[in-house]
């Protein structure tokens, strides 16, 4: 079936019965389906089409033929015989299998009637074959680079300028990589033709074994030190080696989506605690305790966090390694933003408080050295390796078959770790990152119906909408009306598996300026926007 098709009936067929996005997941809520407000804007928007049992889903809730939906050249009326299956009685929908359990049971999503129609026929007459993706990525969503960002793009194509305040990639801002990163990249690049380690270059994971112990993280040698291709690459290696079908592992909710989409497309179960806008954002340990279940196997912590960036103070850090000893629970902690935090506050690795248990530390040099595009993070196995060494076992031999990461941006992790470091310039008064903080935080506050916590670390900030105010249900909707209006571009909170509509996220990389424009732009559309 053509996307684009799918997606103009769909549009067309929601249009004429009145729903929006919203109705469709609530009907399917009702339905026990797993469709989420993700899965449904991505085909609104043509940029997938859903699978099978979905598609009739859909049909049957928009009361549309299947056929007619799936692109087909029939009436778009719903008969007796809209059931592309034959099966008169799998046309009502709470007949069919859910999503999620579709996706263990249907070994095929192909609709075989609906292949046999002219628009899909190959010449020969046979059924044209078509491929789909895995059902492994139902559940995984990306959202940072989602819907809304393809439409942004859309707009940019046709030649309108987006204020872009979506994703966490310093350098387009005008933050420099240190010179001395460069030249010395450029001075060995020569020697960095062939494959290194697989877990990486000496010289790369001393240092990092080096910043370790300035961490205090317990019990670490250079063996426990992998390099990668970016966090990116150690998060979804590190879940994959991890998670058998079914185990759950505790993720924040708001989190880094990445979590979430590792956990879900390595078979497991991501399950989400709180964070709590009104301590801080830090972590709710009552909620996390009563999530835990016998398939817990770990806790997830982004300290410093993405998107809210709050810093956790060592009191709650220790209460999460409490609960993970009481529970026997691997540690997992993303601290990619360790060296960007403000107003004089230590950052504290959870990994140090520690000793007993078996942590993961994640960081990298993409935003504190600005060269996300150089590619270049690592993970540190520290504590008690005894527990893991089945695991490890695993990491291992994922670490192989991926051979090594990329060897020039390995070469300068010794540079960008030792000697001064230009990030510190940026937050403190007077520094780029720290000024900006202070400007967005104000003006935002100064908006009425908008209210956010202070990041104390990172570059995000993550404001309250008040939803009874702008009557707001869907916080896509929300995304793309802004954009479509003032032309700025923005993460709806649903993107980080927040539960609400009532948060987005904000970048603050621009200059003052910028973030002056973009914030006056807001106030306006805030005066006027009801959903
Ligand atoms: C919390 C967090 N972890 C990991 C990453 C990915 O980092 P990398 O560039 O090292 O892949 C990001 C990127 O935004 C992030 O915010």
């Amino acid at each position: 079936m053509s996307r684009e098709t799918f997606a103009k009936r769909l549009n067309s067929a929601m249009s004429l019965r009145h729903m929006k996005q919203i109705d469709v997941v609530r009907a399917a809520q009702k339905q026990g389906l797993k469709l989420g407000k993700s899965h449904i804007s991505q085909y609104v928007s043509g940029k997938t089409v859903p699978r099978v049992d979905t598609l009739r889903f859909l049909a049957a809730t928009l009361n549309v033929n299947d056929q007619w939906l799936h692109g087909d050249d029939v009436p778009m009326e719903r008969t007796d015989s809209s059931d592309v299956t034959g099966q008169a009685a799998q046309s009502s929908v709470s007949d069919e299998p859910t999503v999620a359990s579709a996706a263990s049971s249907a070994p095929t999503q192909t609709l075989p009637t609906l292949h046999t129609t002219p628009s899909t026929t190959i010449p020969e007459g046979r059924p044209m074959r078509r491929f789909t993706k895995s059902t492994k990525l139902d559940n995984v969503l990306y959202d940072v680079r989602g819907p809304v960002v393809d439409e942004a793009a859309r707009m940019e194509a046709t030649g309108t300028h987006v204020l872009k305040l979506n994703i966490g990639n310093p350098a387009p801002f005008g933050f420099r990589t240190p010179d001395e990163v460069i030249y010395d990249m450029a001075h060995q690049l020569p020697d960095c033709e062939g494959y290194s380690a697989s877990k990486g270059l000496f010289s790369a994971r001393k240092a990092i074994m080096q910043y370790s112990q300035l961490k205090n993280l317990p019990n670490v040698s250079i063996d426990d030190i992998y390099t990668g291709n970016g966090v990116s690459e150690l998060i979804n290696l590190s879940m994959s080696a991890l998670l058998d079908n079914g185990d759950e592992v505790l993720i924040p909710s708001p989190d880094y989506p990445l979590w979430t989409a590792c956990v879900n497309l390595a078979g497991g179960t991501a399950v989400h605690y709180l964070c709590d806008e009104q301590s801080e954002w830090y972590p709710d340990i009552d909620d996390m305790r009563s999530k835990i279940t016998d398939k817990t196997k770990a806790i997830v912590v982004i300290n410093p966090n993405n998107p809210t960036g709050a810093l956790y103070p060592k009191e709650v850090l220790q209460q999460i390694v409490d609960l993970a000893r009481e529970h026997q629970l691997m540690i997992f902690s993303d601290e990619i933003y360790d060296r960007l935090v403000m107003d004089g506050l230590q950052h504290t690795s959870i990994a140090s408080l520690a000793p007993d248990l078996f942590c993961v530390t994640f960081s990298g040099l993409s935003k504190s050295h600005m060269i996300a595009g150089y590619r270049v993070g690592w993970m540190v196995l520290s504590g008690n390796k005894n527990v893991a060494k089945d695991y490890i076992e695993g990491i291992n031999m994922l670490t192989n078959m991926r051979i090594c990461s990329n060897v020039p941006a390995q070469s300068i992790v010794q540079t960008a770790l030792g000697g001064h470091q230009s990030v510190n310039d940026y937050i403190v008064p007077g520094g780029r990152i720290y000024e900006q903080r202070e400007y967005i935080y104000n003006a935002l506050n100064s908006i009425p119906g908008v209210t956010a916590v202070k990041p104390k670390a990172a570059f995000y900030i993550f404001p309250k909408l008040d939803v009874k105010k702008f009557n707001i249900s869907d916080d896509e909707q929300f995304a793309l009306d802004l954009l479509h209006d003032e032309r700025i571009l923005i993460t709806r909170g649903g993107g980080f598996n927040w539960h609400e509509p009532d948060h987005f996220r904000i970048v603050y990389l621009p200059r003052i300026e910028v973030l002056k424009d973009a914030t006056a732009k807001l106030t306006d559309f805030l005066s006027y926007y009801r959903q």
